[in-house]
């Protein structure tokens, strides 16, 4: 696949693969941003098995790709529908691997959007900096103390920046 940089390597998700993305996300630095909050161990295998596992329930159409790091699974990405999402181990961030991540999970020709927390900062500007802009607010589902107000973000195929 993709070599983004000398540093690491991009290259497709494998169900091995499960076991690191479950470090990274059971970090509070990256399950709050990501999830709202940090996730109690049964929800966060939860959300593995039916987003990463590729189980029964698995959505249907999705890509996943990961960057690799002196062998080490540093990042993770997983596109379902135009709908994209990905994550960084902290001690990674600042190294180009999300833009990695997200170039990779745009490749798609449809237009793809993201949500993300609004005090998502880094991500926010990830998003704009690749060429995503606002397209509206998509309110909690529902009262909990986790749910917070997600932002939309969106870019049109023809005009996403490489
Ligand atoms: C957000 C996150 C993915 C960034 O990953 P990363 O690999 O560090 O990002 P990159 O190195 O590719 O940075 C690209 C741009 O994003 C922005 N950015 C990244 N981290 C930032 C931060 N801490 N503060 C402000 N801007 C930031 C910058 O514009 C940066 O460009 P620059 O380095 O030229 O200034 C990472 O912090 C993370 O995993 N956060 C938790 C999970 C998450 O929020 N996922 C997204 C929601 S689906």
């Amino acid at each position: 696949m993709d070599s983004p940089g000398s540093s690491f390597i991009l290259r497709h998700f494998d169900e091995s693969d499960t076991l690191a993305v479950r470090a990274i996300l059971a970090d509070a630095a990256v399950a709050v941003p990501f999830f709202g909050r940090v996730l109690p161990g049964d929800q966060l295998e939860r959300r593995i098995a039916r987003h990463w596992g590729g189980g029964p329930g698995a959505p249907e159409r999705r890509i996943v790709a990961c960057v690799v790091a002196d062998g080490r699974l540093v990042g993770a990405g997983l596109r379902r529908g135009a709908e994209i999402g990905w994550f960084v181990a902290p001690d990674w961030w600042r190294r180009g691997v999300a833009t990695a991540l997200v170039r990779r999970l745009c490749m798609d020709p449809e237009t793809a959007f993201a949500q993300v927390h609004r005090d998502n900062l880094a991500s926010i500007r990830l998003l704009e900096k690749l060429g995503f802009r606002f397209a509206g607010l998509r309110p909690p589902p529902r009262a909990s103390f986790e749910a917070r107000a997600r932002l939309r973000y969106a870019v049109p195929a023809a005009s996403r920046r490489t």
